[in-house]
């Protein structure tokens, strides 16, 4: 096997194994995809400080997010059909999560189900949830969280409605994939993708298949949303939830310090400054430029973390710096996924730690706790 040196090694890697209807899922923002860019783009802006003769042999890196210890300040993002980057994915990235000692989000719209991450792990994990028209089978799925040991429930406030991904939309995204002609040649030519499948049950949506209305006869992704998911949302519906939710509720999809207040009246234990990886709103800033004006505003009475752009232990740092307590990566756990399975997810993260920590130690700091905005030039 080549050598992985580096996230894009392993998006490289996930680009040749995947079918291209699922890694273009993965790899793509909405519209001009400008934001999903920025994302990744405006962390390069920031410069770090290097600091000298300064005693950096023993480094922590160990903090803690929402309540949970971490191993290091990132988390795995919810993402939708993860299971489709590699055979039983949600599985496989919760287990990398765990022995990593980093908090798991699994998303409502996973292919494998609550019950088969509880059953796979030891520890607990999160749950995040979309709010749908159907708020019977909300309140089940919050049931099914908390009989799951779930410790924190994660609520995406910024897809009530979908983004258009052009590339999703040409390749007639679906779960399970049409068998057309064009998807067959595709698949045949990723063998391991396709032995992992044929040796999985697991292909269909596992916490909504046969519990929601319409999944079975979907015939597009974006279209199946549109249409169950609640575009009344409101922060009434966040109370409901609040009330309903005994354990530490997190906030996903804050772009705005007005909304950001807003979510600390709510009762919320945490917020995401997210764009949700330049896949809704094409034309919002970066997560990474947005983020300082929230934790300004916000960051003495609530959490604040952050996503989108996140490719190294360098990103992880500057995020910290600017107010995040942790950081989510999305795209660096798929890409490992469809690259190596469990071992590619293993591999992001332990590339990640190994860049922060040695980053960290190059500007002069040994416990990321007390690493804090002067680690940036200022002129950044
Ligand atoms: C997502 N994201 C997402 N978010 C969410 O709340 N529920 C979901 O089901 C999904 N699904 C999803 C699928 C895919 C393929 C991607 C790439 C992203 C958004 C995700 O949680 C997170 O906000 C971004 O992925 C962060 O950006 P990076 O790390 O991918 O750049």
């Amino acid at each position: 096997m080549s050598v992985v040196a580096c996230i894009e090694d392993l998006r490289v890697l996930a680009k040749k194994r995947v079918p291209r209807m699922f890694y273009d899922y993965a790899d793509s923002g909405s519209w001009s995809e400008g934001t999903y860019r920025a994302n990744e783009r405006d962390f390069q802006k920031l410069l770090l400080r290097q600091r000298v003769a300064v005693d950096i042999e023993r480094r922590s890196t160990r903090t803690t997010m929402a309540g949970t210890d971490v191993a290091m300040p990132v988390a795995i993002a919810p993402t939708g059909l993860t299971g489709m980057q590699h055979a039983d994915g949600e599985i496989l990235a919760a287990k990398a999560a765990e022995k990593f000692g980093i908090p798991f989000t699994l998303s409502t719209m996973s292919i494998c189900s609550i019950e088969d991450i509880a059953a796979a792990t030891t520890r607990p994990f999160w749950f995040q949830l979309y709010v749908m028209r159907d708020r019977g089978f909300m309140a089940r799925l919050i049931d099914r969280a908390e009989a799951a040991r779930c410790s924190a429930l994660m609520l995406t406030l910024d897809l009530q409605i979908v983004g258009q991904r052009h590339k999703d939309l040409r390749n007639g995204l679906s779960v399970p994939p049409k068998l057309s002609l064009r998807n067959l040649a595709n698949m045949a030519s990723k063998p391991r993708w396709c032995l992992g499948m044929l040796g999985t049950k697991r292909r269909n949506f596992g916490n909504v298949f046969g519990h929601v209305e319409g999944i079975d006869t979907m015939r597009s992704m974006s279209e199946w949303t549109n249409r169950q998911f609640d575009p009344t949302l409101s922060w009434e519906d966040v109370a409901w939830i609040r009330k309903r939710w005994g354990g530490r509720l997190i906030l996903k999809g804050i772009q705005d310090v007005e909304d950001a207040r807003l979510a600390v009246n709510s009762g919320a234990d945490a917020v995401i400054v997210s764009n949700h990886g330049g896949r809704q709103l094409d034309g919002a800033p970066s997560s990474i430029s947005a983020l300082p004006a929230i934790a300004e505003a916000v960051g003495h009475r609530i959490e604040v973390h952050m996503d989108g752009g996140v490719r190294s232990g360098q990103d992880v740092l500057k995020a910290r710096a600017l107010g995040a307590r942790g950081v989510y990566i999305g795209r660096p756990m798929l890409y490992g996924l469809g690259a190596m399975g469990e071992a590619g997810v293993t591999r992001a993260l332990q590339i990640i730690h190994r860049e922060l920590d040695l980053t960290m130690a190059f500007c002069g700091h040994t416990d990321i706790e007390k690493v804090d905005a002067r680690v940036l030039l200022p002129s950044s």
